[in-house]
């Protein structure tokens, strides 16, 4: 049986390793193992969600509520806007982007990316048929190259993914320059990824009053602490939103996803809390890599940032495999298209953690 010509082309998404494997690959308790490859919250989730979920148990025989206007009103009243702007996706953010791709992509469409960026955009809008055309951040002055992405503009243009703070080096896109290529492209989605906006306290979710072409995707596997849960949201026009709905998988949140989200919103001290510990965190890590030799950090308005390490005299694959054999898990960059062999990102975590790490790095680095 052939797949459909795009799927046979394509090569599967490689996953990291996973903790279990690397205990077994290295002899290591799981316990033990550090990770600050996958952007999480290292604190736990709401005590009130899980609460919540332990309450919902009983009820997983049954199918979820295709009704989510509760968490809709939640999400609607935590973001400040009105519930009729809200989509809940089950697959994290991912399913968001998916819904987007499924709802305005035809085939022959172009999307435009700046390098180095989230990598899924292009993962699944390719499956649609459309081609990425890439734009570039200015690795150098750690910026977006604006007029990368207006040369990249052309008439088969449907989507601009726009993340801020940027996946992998943290910095924010001025709000200028998303109102200047929204309303010189009214016939191109701006979509402008904020799932980690909670870390840089810096939102454009006003932009959708404005803009009929403008979405806004969030997630609540970063501050919300919900990473295992899967469920993202994204933010826009009623228009867009309800074309969304006609295609959305009907129930893709679960019964007990829809639970810990509802609990973690109300759980204003939790969200709090992890915005000033990941801020913290971020600090600590940003001021001990500094005064490392060899090692050249990003300041980053979220919760990881990205480091070159080019003066080291080890690849990011060298450094990132000596590091794991200590336990300590972090992204090697190198498949992250728009950055060389030299860079790896690291995310926050909790201060005992944070401090063991920069140990380790010390010794690894020698
Ligand atoms: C920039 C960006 N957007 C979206 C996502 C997807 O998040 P989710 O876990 O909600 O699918 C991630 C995940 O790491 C991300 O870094």
């Amino acid at each position: 049986m052939k797949a459909r010509k795009i799927v046979d082309e394509m090569d599967s998404y490689v996953p990291g390793k996973s903790q279990d494997e690397i205990a077994q690959d290295f002899n290591l308790k799981k316990e033990d193992i550090i990770k600050l490859g996958s952007n999480e919250n290292p604190w736990g989730p709401s005590p009130k969600a899980m609460d919540a979920i332990k309450q919902e148990i009983n009820t997983i025989n049954r199918y979820p509520e295709s009704q989510l206007g509760e968490l809709a009103s939640e999400i609607a009243r935590y973001s400040g806007v009105d519930d009729s702007q809200v989509i809940i996706g089950g697959d994290g953010a991912d399913e968001i982007i998916d819904v987007l791709a499924k709802t305005f992509i035809d085939a022959g469409d172009e999307f435009i990316v700046p390098l180095p960026s989230y990598m899924y955009y292009e993962y699944l809008l390719k499956q649609y048929g459309a081609s990425p055309i890439y734009a570039r951040w200015d690795i150098e002055k750690n910026e977006l190259d604006v007029d990368s992405i207006y040369n990249a503009i052309t008439d088969k243009t449907k989507m601009i993914f726009l993340c801020s703070p940027n996946n992998p080096n943290g910095a924010l896109i001025d709000q200028e320059v998303f109102i200047d290529i929204a309303s010189k492209n009214p016939n191109i989605l701006i979509v402008i990824d904020e799932a980690y906006f909670e870390y840089s306290e810096v939102t454009n979710k006003d932009l959708i009053n404005e803009f009929n072409n403008v979405f806004i995707i969030r997630t609540f596997s970063k501050v919300l602490g919900l990473a295992g849960m899967r469920i993202g949201y994204g933010l826009a026009c009623s228009e867009i939103i309800e074309y969304m709905h006609r295609i959305k998988p009907v129930f893709s949140i679960t019964r007990l996803s829809f639970i810990a989200a509802l609990n973690t919103l109300k759980d204003t001290e939790y969200i709090e809390n992890s915005i000033k510990k990941g801020i913290e965190s971020r600090q600590y890590l940003y001021d001990e890599i500094s005064k490392i030799d060899g090692l050249f950090v990003f300041p980053s308005k979220s919760n990881f940032m990205l480091i070159n390490i080019k003066e080291t005299g080890f690849t990011a694959s060298e450094l990132a495999l000596e590091l794991m054999k200590q336990g300590i898990i972090v992204r090697d960059c190198t498949s992250f298209k728009g950055l060389d062999e030299y860079w790896i990102r690291i995310s926050i975590c909790t201060l005992d953690e944070d401090k063991k790490f920069i140990e380790i790095l010390k010794e690894v680095l020698g």
